[in-house]
């Protein structure tokens, strides 16, 4: 089972770009190209929030259209950028997204992986949080397979990244959602976006991982007090690579197409 892990696309409408600088559409086409030429092709795509960067029904629609070389299955995750009723209006399709209740979540099987999207998302605010309904419904869908590997996967992460502009925006209900988590050994990873870059970090029994964005990266700024920027580093999606008895193995793959040379010496490889 091979799943990629697309980020933080932030789609705006035609003509406009993210920040005033970033043709995020542009980089979303690339990285759509990218997942289509990987070999082997991913068993499916989770793309973990912030897919378009307003909410608006027109982002949406372009996200859609961008979406569909995509042979592979894509699952939806709301971010602080998302409006969860445009989404939910333009992917009407998309039968896994739940038509009732406020929050968008869900559950779904990849292989004997067993995969629970959560939602984070606190409308007109950009930190995250996992109130106490929300921890009540993860923590029955974690009790009803106690024993099958689960991934819980999220826009924010639960964790501070040393980041301190991303960090001061919050995330509410940790404690409570780490003590649950930490409950259920099963949980093999917990897969977030919102950070535009990849940081991983062992929480609470597991191991959390946030993916880079398709378009712009959230500056690797750890100086105490320093500002937030954006940049334009590589953009880059993760592969989880999931073998029983191996484990989930995260890859990091830039889009690009990059040189590549063959080992000259066969006993200096590697
Ligand atoms: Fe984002
Ligand atoms: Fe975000």
């Amino acid at each position: 089972m091979l799943i990629a892990q697309i980020s933080d696309m932030h789609i705006r409408a035609e003509g406009s770009l993210a920040y005033g600088r970033v043709e995020t559409a542009t980089f979303l086409a690339r990285a759509v190209d990218h997942l289509r030429r990987l070999q082997p092709r991913p068993d499916l795509i989770l793309a973990t929030g912030d897919l378009a960067d307003g909410g608006a029904r027109d982002e949406y629609r372009r996200l859609r259209r961008l979406l569909e070389p995509l042979s592979a299955p894509v699952y939806l995750v709301a971010g602080n950028h998302d409006d969860r009723a445009a989404l939910v209006s333009e992917f009407s399709d998309h039968r896994y997204l739940p038509r009732t209740g406020e929050f968008l979540q869900y559950t779904f099987d990849a292989g004997d992986l067993r995969v629970v999207v959560m939602d984070t998302v606190i409308p007109g605010k950009v930190g995250g949080e996992v109130c106490s309904e929300r921890l009540g419904w993860l923590s029955a869908r974690l009790g009803e397979a106690r024993n099958r590997p689960t991934v819980v996967v999220m826009h924010h992460p639960p964790f501070e990244t040393g980041i301190e502009f991303m960090d001061g925006y919050g995330f509410e209900g940790g404690e409570a959602l780490g003590e649950l988590i930490a409950k259920h050994p099963n949980v093999e990873a917990v897969l977030a976006g919102h950070l535009h870059r990849r940081i991983s970090v062992r929480w609470r029994g597991t191991v959390v991982t946030t993916a880079p964005s398709t378009a712009h990266q959230v500056a690797l700024t750890l100086a105490p007090g320093a500002r937030g920027h954006f940049s334009l580093e590589p953009p880059a999606c993760l592969l989880h690579l999931w073998r029983p008895g191996q484990g989930l193995v995260t890859h990091t793959s830039y889009i690009g197409t990059f040189v590549m040379h063959p080992f000259r010496e066969e006993r200096l490889a590697g």
